[in-house]
């Protein structure tokens, strides 16, 4: 049994368990947290509704879920990377003036779309795409 049908098993589907990843989640939280590897095969959707992921209603918001950072730009438009600077596995943060992701720890940063400028390391960050239906906010590969 994989990890999807042993949430479905216990009755939690792919939200609740973004939900869940993200209680307690916030800008100050989590930056510079423990890394987690670029996920594969990503597909959850985040409540815009919910408490957890209210940030997200704010251009320039962002959180953390699953492994990846969801952000809003300052044009309203979600965007999505893997969180872990390819550096030193530090988490990213959305910095919403540059509209790029940057690591605190020794200042690399990456496009919207997880391109590395070349500040300590070429590796670029992972995309995920987006998709807004009503307030339900879909993050997949
Ligand atoms: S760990 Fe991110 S720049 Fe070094």
């Amino acid at each position: 049994m994989d990890r999807k049908e042993f949430l479905t098993a216990i009755g939690m589907g792919a939200a609740s368990v973004a939900v869940f990843n993200c209680i307690g989640c916030s800008k100050s939280s989590t930056e510079g947290g423990p890394s987690t590897p670029a996920p594969t095969n990503a597909d959850f959707t985040l409540d815009l509704s919910s408490s957890a992921n209210l940030v997200l209603n704010t251009n320039g918001g962002y959180i953390y879920a699953n492994g990846i950072i969801v952000a809003r730009t300052t044009s309203g438009n979600y965007i999505a990377v893997s969180q872990t600077c390819r550096h030193e596995n530090t988490n990213v943060i959305y910095r919403s003036t540059q509209n790029q992701f940057y690591c605190q720890r020794h200042g690399a940063t990456y496009s919207d779309t997880g391109v590395s400028s070349g500040i300590e390391t070429n590796l670029p960050l992972t995309k995920y795409n987006t998709q807004l239906i009503g307030t339900k906010l879909r993050i997949y590969s």
